[in-house]
């Protein structure tokens, strides 16, 4: 199963979470700010977009999962929804206030995590705020199902594991205001992971 496949259907039957603690803390830093618009990456079925667009921001939700794209859609008719992998996007320069990304920046090997950064540097506008949340190396699936790069484990579908250093570096060319180690429970496991706030 390639890894679109494995997210195609996913949240077809899912009822619909409450908002994730790390977008709660995200719209604290936000709310100081006048900013207009917000690009959540990979979002699901729109937990965090239908959040933020409560709270009175433009959000555009961008995710490569049928399901996801089309259960936003059928539930809030303000959001602007893009069908599309990660890997491709094509949004304009200086586009978004806000790029908000939890738990979708970890799928990848380490060209192509380094040129999406590079990409959502060019997406972001001077003087915006990133949000990036991924699996850490101290998380409890690191090391479980097949080795198939440094720190990158498939277990189901494939996840790049992150350290402080590895998020630190793909955020070379922003301005870095946080980036740490959390822990917390998510889907039943005791999860650890890498957070990350910057700004251009
Ligand atoms: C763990 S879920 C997180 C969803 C949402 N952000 C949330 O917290 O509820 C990861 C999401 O990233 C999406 N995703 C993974 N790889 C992607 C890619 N290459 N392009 C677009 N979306 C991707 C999946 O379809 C899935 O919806």
């Amino acid at each position: 199963m390639n890894e679109s496949n494995y997210w195609k259907n996913k949240w077809s039957d899912r009822p619909l979470e409450p908002a994730n603690n790390f977008a709660k803390r995200a719209y604290e830093l936000i709310k100081t700010r006048s900013y207009k618009s917000l690009l959540d990456l990979g979002c699901g079925d729109g937990r965090d977009s239908i959040y933020f667009s409560n709270k009175g921001i433009k959000v555009t939700a961008l995710d490569f999962s049928e399901s996801g794209i089309n259960k936003l859609k059928n539930q809030n008719s303000k959001i602007d929804c893009i069908f599309e992998d990660i890997k491709n996007i094509n949004l304009g320069e200086n586009s978004f206030d806000v790029i908000y990304a939890h738990l979708s920046l970890h799928y990848f090997d380490d060209e192509t995590t380094g040129k999406i950064f590079d990409n959502l540097f060019r997406i972001l506008r001077k003087g915006g705020l990133i949000f990036i949340k991924c699996k850490s190396v101290d998380d409890v699936l690191c090391g479980q199902g097949e080795k198939v790069g440094e720190n990158m484990w498939k277990k189901g579908y494939t996840r790049h594991f992150f350290t402080k250093e590895y998020m630190t570096e793909n955020l070379k060319k922003f301005k870095i205001i946080k980036v740490r180690k959390t822990s917390s429970i998510y889907h039943e496991y005791k999860s650890a992971f890498i957070e990350a706030v910057a700004t251009k």
